[in-house]
């Protein structure tokens, strides 16, 4: 995909203040400091558009992303970070869950985990979550460049066995700091996006 213009259209807190209009949305999901937002940097090729930090916490609002002036990635706050207090976790996942169920021009929820760990209880609960709603998903497991090649497929069969995965999803083994999966993840986006 050829990414000709991107740009932040809005930091929201609740719904009057998503973008109007009716173009397609692709919602990135996962714990705190999975990799969120350096993900979608590496899909637009751009180094920072997307705030990142090595700090857990750091995207705190639905970031809305204008790709090609022909659709979004909202960038969501991370879940299980067990330093933000109860209450900001609450309004986190309020907010999520809100966007989630009630927006129409949501199309795929891109839902991260680390490939170099068993997806944990949250990432399961969430997997579930969308499962229920059903809300298309597309799991990622990140990080790659940090474990070797040869472990790939064994990480991937234990995130799959952990999920309790439906084998009619798609896994994508990803790195923001390789690049790798990213033609892959845009070859599975496209579907989505395209009317
Ligand atoms: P929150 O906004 O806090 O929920 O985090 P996030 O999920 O958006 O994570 P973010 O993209 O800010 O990345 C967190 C840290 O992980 C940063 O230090 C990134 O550089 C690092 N990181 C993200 N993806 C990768 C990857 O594929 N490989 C490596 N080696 N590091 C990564
Ligand atoms: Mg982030």
């Amino acid at each position: 995909m050829k990414i000709t213009a991107a740009e932040i259209i809005i930091s929201a807190v609740k719904p009057e203040q998503y973008p109007k209009g009716s173009l397609p949305e692709i919602a990135l999901a996962g714990r705190s400091n999975v990799g969120k937002s350096s993900l979608i940097n590496k899909m637009i090729q751009r180094k920072a558009l997307a705030r990142t930090s090595s700090k857990p916490g750091k995207t705190q609002t639905l970031n809305f992303y204008l790709i090609n002036e022909s659709f979004y990635f909202v960038d969501l706050p991370g879940y299980g970070y067990a330093k933000v207090s109860k209450k900001q976790r609450e309004q986190w996942a309020k907010m999520i869950e809100e966007y989630l169920i009630s927006r129409e021009e949501l199309k795929v929820v891109i839902l991260i985990t680390d490939l170099r760990h068993p997806p944990t209880k949250d990432d399961k609960l969430m997997y579930d979550w969308l499962k229920y709603y059903q809300i298309p998903v597309i799991v990622i497991g990140t990080k790659a460049d940090k474990i070797p090649k040869g472990k790939w497929d064994k990480h991937k069969k234990i995130a799959k066995e952990t999920l309790e995965f439906d084998p009619s999803d798609k896994f994508v083994i990803f790195s923001a700091e390789t690049g790798l999966g990213k033609d892959q993840l845009w070859n599975e986006l496209l579907g989505y996006i395209k009317n």
